[in-house]
C-alpha cells in the first residue's frame, strides 16, 4: 500500500464519520439541512482524495479521465436540472428514478468486473454477482415504481397468473448464478442469467403492489439500492463505498419497518407474499350505508376556526398538489394570533414519499413542535373543536379499522373523533387508495369544497375580515 492509499483511507474513514453524524442529524427536521449538507460535503471530499490519488500515482489512462468527467459532468447537469425543474408532487417519481440509476451503476460496475476477470475468488465474485442480482432488481422495480406513481403503469395491483412460481424461479436462478460464477469467474452465460434473473424479479415484484403498499416498495428499494452500492464497494475494493452503501441500506431497512408498522403490513409477508391488494373491489369502501354529504362554506368554516380552542390540521397529499403550504402556514398563524391552539398531525405516509408533509411544511416555515405524529395527535381528537383537514384522504378514512377494503388495518388519524371536521377537497373523489372515504358522510364532518390554495386563501380572507 503506497502513502497516498493511507492517506485517501484516513479521509475515507473521516468521511465515513461524517455520515455517520449526518445520517444522525437528519432524525430532527430542525437538523436535517446540517445533516444532508455535512454527508454531501463529506462523499465530495472522499470523491476528491480518490481523484488527487489517482493523479498523483499516475494509475488512470487520460482517456479514462475524459470519460469520467464527461460522464460525472453530464450526470451531474441531468440530475442538477430534474431536481430543480421538478414538481414537488413528482418528487416520489424522480426519488425512484435517481433510485434505479443508482442501483443500475451498482449493477454495472459489478458486470464491467466481472466481465473483465477483475473478480477472480469466491468472495469478489459472490459480490459482484449479488450487486448485479440486487441492483438489476433495483433498477427494473424502481423504475415500474416511477411508471406508477406517474400514472405511465396501472397503480392497481397488476397479478399475472403463475407470477410467484416465476418469480420464485428467478431468485432460485439468481443466486445459482451467483453460486456458477463464484465457481467459474468470468462465465458470460453465468452473468447473463444473473442479469436476466434480476432485471426480471424487479418488474415482477412491484407490478403486483397496490395502492396502500407504494409506501413500503419505496423504501425498500432504497434499502436494496444501498446493499447494491455497497456490493459494488466490495467489487472495487472501495472502503467509502461499502460504509455509504451500507448505511442507505439499513437506513432504508430501518424506514421499511417504520413504513410496513404505519401501513399495517408485516415485511415478511410483503416480500413473501407479493404486496398487499386488499380485498374489496376497487371504488367501495365496503361501508355500511352511505350518509348524507354536509356542505360548508368559506364564511362559515372561517367562524368555526376563528371561535375555537383547539384546531388540529391534517395535511395530506391534495395540499402538496395544490402547493397551499404557505397559505396554510398563514391560517395557522393567524389562528395562533386569535389565541387558538393549532397543531399539524402529520400521518408518516401523507403524500407520496416518507417525510412529504414534513418536507412541505418545512418549507413554508412552520415551528417544529407544531408538528404531531400519528402518537401524539390521536389522544387529542376527541379534545379538539375543529380537525381541518386538507387535501387528506386514505389517512383519515375510518374504513381501516374495517377488514376487507384496501386500507384495512393501517393506522389513521382519528379525525372523526373530533367535534367538528372540515374537510378541504376539491370533490368526493378517491385517494391514492382508490376507495370511498366513509369520513365524507359522517355526522361531525363538513365538505368545503375547492382547490386547497384557493379555499385556504378565501379562508384568510374571512377570518382577517373577522379579526377586523
Ligand atoms: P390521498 O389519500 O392520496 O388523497 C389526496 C386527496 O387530495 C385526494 O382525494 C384529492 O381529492 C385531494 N386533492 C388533490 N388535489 C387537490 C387540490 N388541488 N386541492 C385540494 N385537494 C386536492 O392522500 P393522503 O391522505 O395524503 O394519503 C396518502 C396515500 O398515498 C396513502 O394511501 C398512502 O399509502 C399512499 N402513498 C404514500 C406514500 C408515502 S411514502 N407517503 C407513497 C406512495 C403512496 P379531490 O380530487 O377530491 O380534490
Amino acid at each position: 500500500m503506497t502513502a497516498t492509499d493511507t492517506a485517501v483511507h484516513l479521509v475515507q474513514l473521516a468521511g465515513a464519520a461524517c455520515f455517520v453524524i449526518g445520517l444522525h442529524r437528519m432524525r430532527s427536521p430542525a437538523t436535517a439541512r446540517d445533516g444532508n449538507l455535512l454527508s454531501a460535503g463529506a462523499m465530495a471530499v472522499v470523491l476528491l482524495a480518490t481523484g488527487v490519488a489517482l493523479v498523483v500515482d499516475n494509475r488512470v489512462p487520460v482517456t479514462s479521465w475524459v470519460v469520467g468527467l464527461a460522464g460525472i459532468a453530464t450526470g451531474g447537469l441531468v440530475g442538477a436540472y430534474a431536481a430543480r425543474t421538478v414538481a414537488m408532487t413528482a418528487m416520489p417519481q424522480l426519488v425512484s428514478v435517481f433510485n434505479a440509476m443508482g442501483g443500475g451503476a451498482a449493477a454495472l460496475v459489478a458486470v464491467q468486473d466481472l466481465s473483465s476477470g477483475g473478480s477472480a475468488g469466491g468472495f469478489p465474485a459472490a459480490t459482484g454477482g449479488l450487486g448485479v442480482l440486487i441492483g438489476g432488481v433495483t433498477f427494473t422495480g424502481s423504475l415500474v415504481g416511477a411508471g406508477k406513481l406517474q400514472g405511465w403503469v396501472p397503480g392497481r395491483p397488476l397479478v399475472f397468473r403463475g407470477a410467484r412460481p416465476v418469480s420464485a424461479l428467478l431468485v432460485l436462478g439468481g443466486i445459482a448464478g451467483t453460486g456458477w460464477l463464484v465457481a467459474s469467474p468470468g462465465s458470460a452465460v453465468a452473468l447473463a442469467g444473473v442479469a436476466v434473473a434480476g432485471l426480471g424479479f424487479g418488474v415482477l415484484l412491484v407490478l403486483p403492489i397496490g395502492g396502500a403498499d407504494m409506501p413500503v416498495v419505496i423504501s425498500l428499494l432504497n434499502a436494496f439500492t444501498g446493499t447494491a452500492v455497497a456490493m459494488a464497494g466490495f467489487v472495487l475494493g472501495d472502503t467509502a463505498l461499502i460504509i455509504a452503501g451500507a448505511l442507505v441500506g439499513s437506513s432504508g431497512a430501518i424506514l421499511t419497518r417504520l413504513m410496513a408498522a404505519a401501513t399495517n403490513r408485516s415485511v415478511p409477508a410483503i416480500v413473501a407474499g407479493g404486496f398487499g391488494t386488499g380485498d374489496a373491489p376497487s371504488g367501495t369502501a365496503g361501508a355500511p350505508g352511505a350518509g348524507q354529504v354536509r356542505r360548508t362554506d368559506v364564511d362559515d368554516a372561517a367562524l368555526q376556526l376563528g371561535y375555537a380552542q383547539k384546531v388540529v390540521i391534517v395535511p395530506g397529499y391534495g395540499l402538496a398538489a395544490a402547493q397551499a403550504q404557505h397559505e396554510l402556514s398563514e391560517l395557522a398563524t393567524l389562528l395562533g394570533e386569535r389565541g387558538v391552539d393549532v397543531r399539524f398531525a402529520i400521518h408518516p405516509v401523507a403524500g407520496r414519499m416518507p417525510g412529504h408533509m414534513n418536507v412541505l411544511l418545512a418549507e413554508a416555515d412552520v415551528p417544529y413542535p407544531q408538528l404531531e405524529d400519528l402518537d401524539e395527535a390521536n389522544p387529542r381528537f376527541p379534545a379538539t373543536d375543529v380537525a381541518l383537514v386538507v387535501g387528506a384522504n386514505d389517512v383519515t378514512n375510518p374504513a381501516a379499522r374495517r377488514p376487507g377494503n384496501a386500507v384495512s388495518g393501517m393506522p389513521i388519524l382519528d379525525v372523526d373523533r373530533a367535534r367538528a371536521v372540515i374537510v378541504v377537497k376539491r370533490s368526493l373523489g378517491h385517494g391514492y387508495a382508490g376507495i370511498d372515504n366513509e369520513l365524507y358522510t359522517a355526522p361531525n364532518t363538513q365538505m368545503l369544497f375547492g382547490d386547497a390554495k384557493e379555499t385556504l386563501s378565501a379562508l384568510l380572507a374571512a377570518l382577517k375580515a373577522l379579526v377586523s
